[in-house]
């Protein structure tokens, strides 16, 4: 039996990309391997949003390399974002590798295995046809669990400056609304219970006959058996009424969005090609708080983008206090090539950047724990997604799952539970979890 595995970088798309390689393998007859060492098909499904990503799968791709040389038979291929950039230079720089395949071939990889596999080295990147692009997402199938990704829709139209995203997974195209909620559908039947919508920009979605974002939300909060709902990612700019009234009328909508900002800086975002200001933004954030109160609010930033002086990082800084994100992804700029950040003038030198990067997430840290801490008392509802793989204490079997604003909550309790949704009242905050105990015993679905 062909036995494969995947190494998985990156974005939650890249994440549901391999569940899709899985799928696509399992129809043509392959299984999963149960480690690495027993694969004869081994797939790195790879990222380039940053330097530091590409690094890694650069030194990966050269270990497997060499493992490769004690057996020759195995079939090494690189998948995702450095696929998609790099193309045949790939095969050139790594002479052990048989099979280079871009974002939208998912759906081929199979056919292109057995290429490989009869002793061609192959490299297919580029784009497809919107019907082939949509084709690759037909097995629905995945790993049994609790809390799922569903692409929604694939690619970026918005250039921002720094992102390779747009050159790497192609224009925007969304998939119908009715095969969404036929995916769900038949995930709930599984036994999923959450499910995050996501795509890089979900809030354009917008399918034919002007089927919204806030539509497709309306029609997956409804299907039978959907205990919770989340969405990723957003755009500020695009961020609509319909959308923040959503949350307030949806009521298995959870209380949480990721709204990346990127800068505090008027000037800075202008040259990132954001297309919004600052004032937007906090804007944005107090509609939100006014629909839905407590709505725990994430984000990205970028540190050190060419040109950002001092006072441009302590407006990000000003920013971070003004809305006190729970939480925050934050990263020095990496410049990526062929994007138009690549040419501008003025970057900030590493070890500056790595400064203020410090700087802004010692800050953060700071304002979640406060924030956390506030919960203590509070009874939230939690989705219970399995056993704790660290429990701190081993009287009872400790369970783990995430509260409605997706942070993390540790209690003790059956594993009968699993799958639940149940109030647990929070006893003790850190800065990446909670801790609690079960309130009662209403549980709900
Ligand atoms: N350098 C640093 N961070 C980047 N991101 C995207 N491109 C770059 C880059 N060139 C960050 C953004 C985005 C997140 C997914 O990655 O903050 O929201
Ligand atoms: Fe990249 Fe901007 Fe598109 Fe996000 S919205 S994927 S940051 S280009």
């Amino acid at each position: 039996m062909r036995k494969f595995h995947i190494h998985t970088f990156g974005c939650q798309m890249n994440e549901r990309d391999s569940e899709r390689i899985a799928a696509w393998l399992s129809r043509a007859g392959h299984v999963p391997a149960a480690d690495e060492a027993r694969a004869d098909l081994i797939i790195i499904n790879t990222c380039s949003i940053r330097k530091k990503a590409e690094d890694k799968v650069y030194s990966l791709l050269g270990r497997l390399e060499k493992d490769k040389r004690s057996r020759p038979d195995m079939i090494l291929a690189v998948a995702g974002c450095v696929a998609e950039q790099e193309g045949e230079n790939l095969l050139r720089r790594f002479p052990g590798l048989n099979l280079v395949f871009g974002t939208h071939q998912v759906g081929r990889v199979a056919a292109l295995v057995e290429k490989a596999r009869a002793g061609e080295r192959v490299s297919l990147v580029g784009s497809l046809p919107d019907a082939d692009r949509l084709e690759g997402y037909r097995p629905f199938h995945r790993a049994p669990g609790v809390s799922t990704f569903v692409t929604i829709m694939e690619g970026c139209d918005n250039w921002c400056s720094y992102c390779v995203v747009p050159a790497l997974r192609g224009r925007e195209l969304c998939r119908p609304p009715e095969e969404i909620a036929n995916e769900i559908k038949s995930l709930v039947e599984t036994g999923y219970r959450e499910f995050t919508l996501i795509g890089q920009n979900v809030n354009s979605y917008r399918c034919g006959n002007g089927f919204s974002f806030p539509g497709l939300l309306r029609l997956a909060a409804g299907i039978s058996g959907v205990g919770r709902l989340r969405f990723a990612t957003s755009h500020p700019k695009d961020l609509s009424p319909d959308l923040i009234r959503a949350f307030a009328e949806i009521p298995n909508l959870a209380r949480h969005i990721h709204l990346p900002a990127q800068s505090g800086s008027n000037r800075v975002l202008a040259a990132m090609n954001r297309r919004y200001t600052r004032e937007d933004y906090l804007e944005k954030v107090e509609r939100l708080r006014t629909a839905c109160p407590g709505i725990a609010i994430t984000t990205d930033i970028i540190i050190g983008f060419p040109g950002e002086e001092e006072s441009d990082f302590r407006q990000t800084l000003d920013l971070l206090e003004e809305v006190r994100f729970d939480g925050s992804f934050s990263f020095v700029y990496s410049p990526r090539p062929g994007t138009r950040a690549a040419d501008l003038a003025g970057p900030v030198e590493g070890g500056e950047g790595r400064r203020r990067l410090k700087i802004f997430q010692d800050r953060q840290d700071e304002i979640t724990l406060e924030l956390n801490q506030a919960l203590v008392g509070r009874v939230h509802e939690v989705l219970i997604e399995g056993i704790n793989p660290r429990p701190q204490t081993r009287q009872a079997a400790s369970l783990t799952g995430r509260d409605s604003g997706n942070k993390i909550v540790h209690f003790p309790g059956s594993p009968d539970l699993i799958r639940k949704i149940t109030p647990v009242r929070i006893t003790e905050a850190a800065i990446h979890s909670l801790r609690g105990t079960i309130e009662n015993n209403l549980v709900s679905s």
